[in-house]
C-alpha cells in the first residue's frame, strides 16, 4: 500500500475537515502507532499503522462498505428534498463520506442494500455483463407454479417491450411465496415480471447480492460494516454465498 498523508487520510473518513485535522495534530491529539504525529503532512501506510485521535483508533481504510437491512418506507437514494433516504439511517460522519446505494430497491421493498463510496466496485456489481445474481423473496397474490418458472427462465418480454434476461423462480410452500433470482436490475423488475404472470407482488425483500447474504442479525433499519472476507468476495466476484 502506498504511503498517504495523515491529514488526507483522516479527512477522508469524513469526520474532520483538513483544517480540523491540522488543529488536532497541532494539539498533539493524533498518534501513529503510539507516536505523536508532528506534522499533518507526515505520511504513513494506512494498512500497516494504527492511527488514533484522543487515544481512539480511527479506521482510515480508503473505502467504506456497509450492509444495510433496508426497511420499507425509505428511498434508495443519496438525497431527496421531501422524503427520507437510506442515508438518513447513518451517523453524520458516514453521511459525509459520499456513500451511495449499490442498486436501488423500491421504497416498499426491504432487505439487503450495499452502501459504499467505492465507485469502481459499485459500478462492477451493477454491470449486467458481470452477472451478479440478486435473490429476492416475494409473497404474491395467487400462487406461482412451474409454468411461471419456465416463463421467467425463458427471458420474459414485458408489455412495454422490455426484454428480460433469463431469471430464476422457485416456488415455496403453497406457491404464494417464492424466490426470484435476477442477473440485472431493471425498474420494478420482479414486480413487473410477476404481475405479467398475473401474480402481483404483495411483499418483496432482497436476500442476497452475489456472494453477499443479508445478515439475519440485522433488523430492518440496522446496518454494519462488511467483514474483510465479504469485501474480498465481492471484489473477486465470487458466485457462492458467504
Ligand atoms: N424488483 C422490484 O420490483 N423491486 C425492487 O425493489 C427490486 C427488484
Amino acid at each position: 500500500m502506498a504511503l498517504e498523508r495523515l491529514d488526507k487520510l483522516l479527512a477522508s473518513t469524513g469526520r474532520w475537515s483538513r483544517r480540523e485535522v491540522k488543529e488536532l495534530v497541532r494539539q498533539g491529539r493524533v498518534q501513529a502507532d503510539g507516536v505523536p504525529v508532528r506534522r499533518p503532512e507526515d505520511k504513513c501506510d494506512p494498512a500497516a499503522v494504527c492511527v488514533t485521535v484522543d487515544g481512539q483508533a480511527v479506521d482510515c481504510a480508503p473505502f467504506v462498505y456497509l450492509m444495510l437491512h433496508k426497511p420499507a418506507g425509505l428511498l434508495s437514494a443519496t438525497e431527496d428534498r421531501r422524503q427520507r433516504t437510506v442515508l438518513d439511517l447513518l451517523p453524520e460522519h458516514l453521511r459525509r463520506r459520499g456513500l451511495f446505494p449499490v442498486g436501488r430497491l423500491d421504497k416498499d421493498t426491504e432487505g439487503l442494500l450495499l452502501l459504499t463510496d467505492d465507485g469502481p466496485l459499485g459500478h462492477e456489481l451493477l454491470s449486467p455483463k458481470k452477472h451478479v445474481d440478486k435473490v429476492y423473496y416475494a409473497r404474491v397474490d395467487g400462487t406461482v407454479d412451474r409454468e411461471d418458472a419456465e416463463a421467467l427462465a425463458g427471458g420474459m418480454s414485458l408489455g412495454d417491450g422490455l426484454r428480460c434476461l433469463p431469471a430464476g423462480l422457485e416456488p415455496l410452500g403453497d406457491g404464494s411465496e417464492c424466490l426470484v433470482t435476477l442477473r440485472e436490475g431493471k425498474y420494478h423488475q420482479v414486480k413487473r415480471m410477476l404481475a405479467a404472470r398475473g401474480k402481483p407482488v404483495r411483499y418483496l425483500k432482497r436476500l442476497s447480492m452475489g456472494p453477499l447474504r443479508l445478515d439475519p442479525e440485522l433488523a430492518p433499519g440496522e446496518w454494519r460494516p462488511l467483514t474483510p472476507e465479504e469485501v474480498a468476495a465481492l471484489r473477486r466476484g465470487q458466485g457462492e454465498l458467504l
